[in-house]
């Protein structure tokens, strides 16, 4: 079977196609494979409004997917009246973005009378380390950490997710551009940060860690923002030369909150199997630090490919593949979309419960 993705939950447009066993041969052991995939990002489009603007981004993947399809099905030499099913984002992200990925997707299933299947963007980057051959087995634990979401899962099988801990306020994400915004970096940041933060001290500045020994696993990163304006304040024509420091110590802040909680949450779960993804799962020094403490402990860490970290269709390809694999879900020919922009992980299937964490 062939499942073609589309994603335009935000600021980039993905597409791919990824090859499936019908869900009447499923072996557990073997995942769908990614024939091909295609990405345009908008950072470009909205890097001198400092931060997406919606409208343009709706407008912007209007133009791109089509040809991203198009070059997808010319890598992988396959044609439009191959494709078997069609998944989608249906969110969360921003409503005109999430409308654009939608339509496309079942205006072509409609046209090519296949199956369509919307899919939780977030499902999507918790399963993108199945893209890789390496891929982890279940059941994990799983660190989500992007621009707008950060969670620890215990993750039982496709679509069995229990919410360990959540951030309470900021995603690490946030806390990583918005750090980056106030060092006089452009959106989105985090990549940046880090990359200045390697010629920095990392202890120059002690930044707050809220919620470190709480017996909790949520997390709180709006303080840290906070803490990083006072601080560029105080320096103030003496930021320029601290700003190196300044971003190693919000990274340091970060990332160990960040392992901390992961640790707290495989020793309470009793996993041995840690998987790490969203676009923050990029940054070197959390992979660096998660894999030593990791290593430690015998625990097993899976990253997704460094270009899947971040939004692109083959993880909503994968997911969707996934689900249908699995027969957690069925794409339908009910072509009457509607999206999600709002979309707690929590209710993508019954089985997905929030756990006390008392209970362990
Ligand atoms: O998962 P993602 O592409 O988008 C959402 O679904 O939100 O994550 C984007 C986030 C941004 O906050 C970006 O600054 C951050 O991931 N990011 C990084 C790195 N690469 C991307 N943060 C820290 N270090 C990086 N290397
Ligand atoms: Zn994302």
């Amino acid at each position: 079977m062939l499942i073609l993705g589309i994603e335009s939950s935000c600021d980039e447009t993905g597409v791919a196609l990824v090859e499936t066993a019908p869900a009447s041969s499923f072996d557990e052991n073997v995942w769908p494979k990614l024939l091909a995939q295609a990405l345009h990002s908008q950072i470009a489009l909205h890097t001198p409004y400092g931060g997406v603007v919606p409208e343009l981004a709706s407008r912007d993947h209007i133009q791109r997917v089509v040809p991203l399809i198009r070059a997808v099905l010319a890598k992988s030499n396959r044609e439009l009246k191959e494709i078997d099913a069609i998944a989608f984002t249906k969110g969360p992200g921003l409503a005109g973005a999430l409308l654009v990925g939608a339509g496309v997707a079942c205006a072509l299933g409609a046209s090519l009378n296949i199956p369509v299947l919307g899919v939780h963007h977030l499902e999507g980057h918790l399963l993108s380390p199945f893209l890789s051959s390496d891929h982890p087995r279940f059941p994990f634990v799983a660190l989500l950490v992007s621009g707008g979401h950060t969670q620890l899962m215990m993750v039982q099988g496709v679509g069995e997710y229990e919410i360990l801990g959540e951030s309470i306020d900021d995603a690490a994400g946030e806390a990583f551009d918005k750090s980056a915004k106030l060092l006089g970096i452009d959106y989105p940041g985090g990549r940046e940060l880090s990359e200045l933060a390697e010629s920095g001290n990392p202890v120059a500045y002690s930044f707050p860690r809220p919620l470190l020994h709480s017996k909790d696993l949520n997390f709180s990163f709006a303080g840290l923002k906070t803490a990083v304006l006072t601080q560029c304040k105080k320096l103030g024509d003496g930021l320029l030369a601290e700003r190196a420091n300044l971003a190693a110590s919000t990274q340091a802040a970060i990332v160990e909150v960040l392992v901390k909680k992961s640790l707290k949450a495989l020793e309470q779960t009793s996993m041995k199997s840690l998987v790490v993804a969203g676009g923050v799962g990029a940054n070197k020094a959390l992979r660096d630090s998660l894999n030593s403490e990791c290593k430690k402990r015998g625990i097993r860490v899976h990253y997704p490919e460094i270009e899947f970290c971040t939004d692109n269709g083959a993880m909503i390809a994968m997911a969707g593949a996934m689900r249908i694999q699995t027969q957690r879900e069925l794409p339908t020919k009910d072509y009457s979309f509607e999206v999600s922009p709002r979309w707690p992980l929590d209710q993508i299937t019954q089985s997905v419960v929030k756990r006390d964490l008392r209970s362990f």
